[in-house]
C-alpha cells in the first residue's frame, strides 16, 4: 500500500502483515496439524496492531535482542526508538513442545484461529528488571507490573500474520487502520495532524487541550483506546458514545476523525506516552497530545514526568512532535477552561475532578457539572452507570 501522507512510518515502512488470500489458504489446510498458542486479549490485539502496521516497524512478537535494549535502554536492536515491550509470553509447559522453525497457530481465547508465528527464538526474561525499567515500580499492585508477574517465563518471538481482519464487533464505522487513516488525512490536505490517546470517558478538559491543539495544526485526529483496560475504567462502548455526541455537538466534522485504538492499555505512564506516540505516527499524525498524567495509573508517576521522557530523545529522533498541555481546568474567575500557564485562578476558583469522584458521582446518579463534563456526555454516562 502507498504511503499517501508526508510522514514516515516509525522505522521507514509501514508493516502489513495480512495474510493474503493464498497464505490464508495455506495456514487454514495446516491448521489442525500444527502447535497452538492461545493469546489472550492483550496478545490477540497486539497481534491486529502489528498486522495492520500500528507497531511498525514490528514484524512479530520481539526477539531477545530487541527486547533487551527496549528495556534498559528505549531501543530496538537497530537503533530505533521503541519504549515498551511487544511479547508473547507462555509457560514452560507451553514452549517446551515447540520447535523453532516451526510454524505456530495462534488462536483467541475462544478457540478461534486467528494467526500464526514462525517461531524464530524462545528465550527467558527477567521480570523484575522489566517491571523496574518500563513501569518504574515493581510492586504487583500495578495493573502492567500484574500483567508481567502473572504472565509465562518464556518469550516466543518470531514475524506473524494475521489471517483476516475483522469489522470490530462493536465499532466497525470506527476502524480506520493505519493505512486508511493516511489516506483520509491525505484526503482532507491535512498536513498536520495531531493525535490523542484515551481511556476515560471524554470531559471539558480533554475537549480543551485537544481544541487548543488543533488550533495550531490541520486535523484532530480522536483516537480512543479500546482494548483491554482494567477493569474499573469506563467500558469502551460508553466512552465511544460519549464521542458521537461530542461529534455531533461540539466537534467541527470536517476538522476531527473519530477512530479506534485496538491495543492495551499498559499503564506504563511516560514510556507508554512515547509508545502511544509512536502508534500515532504509524497512523500518520505529526503531533500528538500529552497532558498531565499520561497513561498513568495511582501515584506511580509525577504529573508531567510523561512529558520529560519525549527530552530523553534528540530532536526530531521519534519523528512526531509531542504537545505539551498542563493540569486544565475550568477557572470561575476568566469563566473558561485554562491551565495555571493561562489563568491566575487561586486554587479555590479550579474546577477540577478526579476520575474517581465522578464514578462515584455517577454511581450515584449526581450529573458532574458542566464546567467538568458536557451535560449530554454526563448523562449518558449516568445512564450506562445506572444500567
Ligand atoms: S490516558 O491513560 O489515556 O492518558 P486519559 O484518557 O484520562 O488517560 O487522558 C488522555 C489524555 O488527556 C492524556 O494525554 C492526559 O495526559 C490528558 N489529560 C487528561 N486529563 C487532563 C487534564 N485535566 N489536564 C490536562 N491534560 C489532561
Amino acid at each position: 500500500m502507498s504511503e499517501t501522507n508526508t510522514i514516515a512510518a516509525h522505522g521507514g515502512t509501514l508493516i502489513n502483515r495480512l495474510a493474503s488470500a493464498e497464505q490464508k489458504k495455506e495456514f487454514e489446510s495446516k491448521a489442525d496439524h500444527l502447535p497452538r498458542v492461545t493469546l489472550d486479549k492483550r496478545a490477540a490485539s497486539d497481534l491486529v496492531m502489528i498486522a495492520i502496521g500500528g507497531f511498525s516497524p514490528l514484524t512479530g512478537f520481539m526477539k531477545e535482542a530487541d527486547y533487551n535494549p527496549v528495556v534498559t535502554d528505549m531501543r530496538l536492536a537497530s537503533g530505533v526508538p521503541w519504549s515498551v515491550p511487544v511479547t508473547l509470553s507462555v509457560t514452560e509447559a507451553d514452549a517446551e513442545p515447540l520447535q523453532i522453525g516451526q510454524l505456530v497457530r495462534l488462536d483467541d481465547e475462544t478457540g478461534r484461529f486467528i494467526g500464526v508465528l514462525e517461531l524464530s527464538e524462545k528465550y527467558t526474561y527477567d521480570k523484575k528488571k522489566e517491571a523496574i525499567n518500563v513501569y518504574r515500580t515493581d510492586e504487583d499492585k500495578h495493573p502492567g507490573v500484574k500483567v508481567v508477574y502473572e504472565q509465562g517465563n518464556i518469550n516466543l518471538a518470531g514475524d506473524v500474520w494475521l489471517l483476516e481482519r475483522d469489522a470490530h464487533p462493536l465499532f466497525p464505522d470506527y476502524q480506520i487502520d493505519p493505512a486508511e487513516s493516511r489516506k483520509q488525512f491525505a484526503e482532507r490536505g491535512w498536513k498536520t495532524v495531531v493525535g490523542f490517546q484515551t481511556r476515560n470517558p471524554i470531559h471539558r478538559a480533554h475537549e480543551y487541550i485537544q481544541k487548543c491543539a488543533l488550533e495550531t495544526v490541520d486535523g484532530l485526529f480522536l483516537h480512543p483506546l479500546v482494548g483491554a483496560t482494567k477493569s474499573d475504567d469506563i467500558p469502551a462502548d460508553v466512552r465511544m458514545r460519549c464521542y458521537e455526541i461530542m461529534m455531533e455537538n461540539y466537534f467541527p466534522k470536517d476538522r476531527v476523525i473519530l477512530a479506534i485504538n485496538p491495543s492495551a492499555m499498559r499503564y506504563a505512564g511516560p514510556r507508554e506516552a512515547i509508545f502511544h506516540a509512536l502508534i500515532r505516527k504509524n497512523y500518520g499524525c505529526t503531533h500528538f497530545i500529552v497532558g498531565r498524567d499520561h497513561a498513568g495509573v495511582g501515584d506511580y508517576y509525577g504529573t508531567y514526568d510523561a512529558q520529560a521522557i519525549f527530552d530523553e530523545f534528540e530532536p526530531g529522533e521519534l519523528g512526531i512532535t509531542p504537545m505539551k498541555f498542563e493540569h486544565a481546568f475550568y477557572c470561575t474567575r476568566t469563566t473558561t477552561m485554562a491551565t495555571t500557564k493561562t489563568s491566575p485562578a487561586t486554587p479555590e476558583e479550579r474546577i477540577h475532578l478526579s476520575g474517581t469522584k465522578v464514578r462515584a458521582m455517577l454511581r450515584e446518579g449526581k450529573q458532574p457539572p458542566p464546567e467538568f463534563s458536557r451535560p449530554e456526555v454526563a448523562a449518558e454516562l449516568i445512564k450506562a452507570m445506572q444500567a
